[in-house]
């Protein structure tokens, strides 16, 4: 049943046996074809490999690498976002067309086009893992930012759920409805809102480096008050990004901003990515220090916000084999770019 036309869909629009929790035959067979350790299987090994979470306070100050160059602020930081434009601007931030990275038709082509492979040996497995801990086969997951799709259907296919894609760009979307997918449907988001999904509908929400081409806190404050109005109250967001205090380094698929550079909340960077190819792409993003997001989440309606920049060490258990033998992963194993971030909606 497709949810976007279910009202209230949340815990009370689904069938009676997709809430037992079991994923149907055909999920575990595509979990067991996905390459990845079966995360169901890592629920009951949450504390060795939480080592290095950290519960952080309203201002992220116990976090490794909070944000390099502004002191957490006694009020609101999305009441500052007058000033921090106005600081960005000077820093030359809408130096581009003015349009958001990845738009359009040649946008979403070119994001199709690009490797990733950082993302799936820090980002992608934890998201999986942080979700795994907390869905069941058959929860509703939506994919806030989905792009081409390709993490939405990995998503379903490790985790059983029933993933809904939505994203703001109505050619990423066609690129992911082109695609063999297990993702269930696909909305736009029209005017800060996922079209067609009801208040609660959500089990689950992940966020892939949607955060990045926001270019202010208002409108990082939308998107996670966007993601709130989805969720049933207690269900978790996953939110993954680049950490731009890791300025500079070669990643084996993307260097965040320059060499040397300390790039404040909302400032401009410009991050390079890999393509399949081996050659490079280039995309104008916007520094959102993780240190940043706590108190955005709060003022969203979430509680419990809890971080992680994951290592290489960590990834030996859960990013695909081959992958982690593909590469010697030294920029990542010197300081790790990705943070994962966890919250609860209230
Ligand atoms: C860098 S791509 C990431 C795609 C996918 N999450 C992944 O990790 O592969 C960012 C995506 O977020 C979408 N996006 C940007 N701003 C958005 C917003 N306010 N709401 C929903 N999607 C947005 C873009 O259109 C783009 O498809």
């Amino acid at each position: 049943m497709p949810i976007g036309r279910v009202e209230g869909c949340g815990d009370h629009g689904r069938a009676a046996g997709d809430r037992a929790g079991t994923p149907g035959r055909h999920a575990a067979e595509l979990r067991a074809d996905s390459g990845f350790t079966d995360l169901r299987a890592v629920r009951f090994r949450e504390d060795r490999h939480y080592g290095t979470d950290r519960p952080v306070g309203p201002y992220g100050r116990h976090l490794r690498y909070g944000t390099p160059c502004r002191s957490p602020a006694a009020r609101p930081r999305w009441a500052d976002s007058g000033a921090v434009n106005e600081r960005s601007r000077k820093r030359g931030r809408t130096g581009g067309t003015g349009d958001p990275a990845w738009s359009g038709r040649a946008g979403a082509e070119a994001f199709a086009a690009v490797e990733a492979a950082t993302d799936w040996l820090l980002g992608y497995p934890f998201v999986f893992r942080a979700l795994a801990r907390r869905i069941r086969g058959g929860d509703v997951l939506v994919d806030y930012g989905c792009g081409p799709g390709a993490v939405a259907d990995r998503a379903a296919r490790i985790l059983g759920a029933r993933v809904v894609g939505v994203d703001t760009s109505p050619e990423m979307l066609a690129l992911a409805r082109a695609q063999e997918s297990a993702v269930a449907e696909f909305h736009l988001v029209e005017n800060g809102r996922a079209t067609g999904l009801a208040d609660g509908c959500a089990d689950a929400v992940m966020c892939n480096h949607v955060i990045a081409s926001l270019p202010d806190e208002q409108a990082v404050l939308g998107v996670f008050t966007e993601i709130r109005r989805l969720l049933r109250p207690g269900a978790p967001c996953v939110l993954l990004a680049t950490d731009p205090a890791c300025t500079g380094r070669e990643y084996a698929s993307l260097r965040i901003g320059e060499p040397g550079e300390v790039y404040g909340p909302g400032d401009e960077l410009t991050v390079r990515l890999r393509r399949t190819d081996g050659t490079w792409q280039e995309v104008r993003n916007h520094a959102w220090p993780p240190g940043i997001y706590p108190e955005l989440l709060e003022g969203a309606g979430f509680r419990e916000v809890v971080q992680q920049h994951p290592t290489v060490e960590e990834a030996q258990s859960l990013a695909d084999p081959e992958l982690l033998r593909g590469r010697d992963w030294t920029a990542e194993r010197e300081r790790p770019p990705l943070v994962v971030t966890t919250a609860l909606a209230v």
